[in-house]
């Protein structure tokens, strides 16, 4: 991106808000725009924006591009805000295999599934992990994601784990978007541990947890809270370390089972609860009094076939709702936003508005970055999606997975 830009012309200049607070009730189905627009951007921040009637016109050509967007739609880029795309290798074959009759839990308690991965990316380099997650971040920005939050949990043991979180940092330093890394040590026993899960999870708290901390390699941990990972007591224990090293908690909660993911991450003050298909009332009643942000994964629950989360209720309870990819080798191998914001729509019987608001200003808050993304606002990213001509955002869900994104602005 050049240093100075300006795009004039802009059809819809969609998402542009002043304040940066959760959208929930009604405000999940506006999205408020500017017809006929400017926009402005300096070093990377978007430093003004206008209808075209008030264009104040260019002093300074100094360094300068000019875009005219022939009265396209304008829009800030999806936020990501649940990931692990730093894997290695592809598990497309167990993908086969649940085709052929087999289930998700019964490949993972034959060896299958996150320990299967956890193998593979032992003994990959950080070289090769990083090639391999870069592809997959520029085939995610070509796509329209502008921010990103990265999990670890593939390695499944210190050293392992660190070298996920190290290409995680170098990712962070190569692409012009925000990167957040979450630690996730805590995504399945791994097999030294077998039959021994108390041990791994004390190795977790009194020596995984402190050197993730010491490297200052995670903004926030995880864990995946589920019958045959880790119990609600587990998980209790792992976060309440991660807090005392200064880690804000996220939770895998409610997927599979009702494990109580979502009432320890509320207790905890996790900055987000995610999937949730099994989320109860009592669930949602805890959620509404918090600032917890509830994040559904709709991709990983249609490529697993799960049933729906209660959606409804949330949305009837005034409910934050935000979208994530969930994007990883063996629940959901897609990171497309665009699909997930159709998903949403279309499984969930979301408005676009709402699947649109959830995919960027609430998904900025699941990640903490609303201050820079997820919306149009002075200072803020100019990381924007320019859509193809004759498109708007509903066009996302009605042309499910199709290509209407017809130029990406970075940062950087
Ligand atoms: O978010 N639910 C747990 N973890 C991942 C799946 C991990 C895997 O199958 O590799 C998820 O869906
Ligand atoms: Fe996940």
């Amino acid at each position: 991106m050049p240093r100075k830009l300006l795009i004039k012309n802009i059809g819809k200049l969609l998402q542009v808000r002043n304040s940066s607070k959760p959208l929930c009730g009604e405000e999940l189905n506006e999205v408020p725009f500017l017809a006929n627009a400017w926009l402005a951007a300096d070093d990377g921040k978007i430093a003004d924006f206008g209808t075209m009637e008030d264009f104040p016109g260019i002093s300074d050509w100094n360094g300068l591009e000019v875009m005219d967007a022939g009265g396209r739609v304008l829009m800030p880029a999806f936020v990501d805000c649940h990931t692990h795309i730093v894997f290695a290798g592809s598990r497309q074959d167990e993908f086969v295999m649940r085709l052929k009759g087999k289930t998700y839990e019964e490949i993972a308690a034959a060896g299958g599934g996150i320990l299967n991965s956890a193998l593979k990316l032992r003994a990959a380099s950080e070289e090769e992990l990083l090639e391999g997650a870069s592809l997959r971040l520029k085939q995610m920005m070509a796509h329209g994601t502008g921010a990103v939050e990265i999990k670890s949990g593939y390695g499944l043991d210190l050293n392992s784990e660190l070298k996920m979180l190290r290409v995680i940092r170098r990712l962070r330093e190569k692409f012009p978007i925000p990167v957040k890394a979450t630690f996730l040590g805590a995504h399945a026993v791994p097999p030294e541990y077998k039959g021994n899960k108390d041990g791994y999870v004390e190795h977790l708290i009194k020596e995984m947890i402190p050197a993730v901390a010491a490297e200052n390699l995670a903004d926030f941990i995880d864990v995946f809270c589920e019958q045959g990972y880790f119990s609600k007591t587990d998980t209790e224990k792992i976060l309440e370390a991660g807090l005392r090293h200064g880690l804000r908690p996220k939770v895998h909660a409610e997927q599979l089972s009702h494990s109580g993911g979502i009432e320890t991450g509320v207790r905890l003050g996790a900055i987000s609860v995610d999937h949730l298909e099994y989320a109860s009332e009592h669930d949602i009643n805890l959620l509404k009094n918090s600032h917890t942000i509830p994040v559904l994964l709709p991709g990983a629950q249609f490529f697993l076939g799960l049933k729906n989360p209660p959606v409804a209720e949330m949305i009837r309870s005034g409910l934050p709702l935000a979208i994530g990819s969930d994007f990883n080798p063996g629940s959901c191998p897609s990171g497309n936003m665009g699909l997930m914001m159709a998903l949403g729509c279309i499984m969930y019987k979301l408005s676009p508005e709402a699947a649109f608001n959830a995919c960027t200003v609430n998904a900025a808050h699941a990640m903490g970055v609303e201050k820079e993304c997820g919306a149009i606002f002075h200072g803020a990213r100019a990381n924007l999606l320019m859509l193809k001509s004759g498109y708007d955002y509903p066009s996302f869900a009605y042309h499910f997975g199709m290509e209407i994104i017809e130029n990406t602005i970075f940062s950087g």
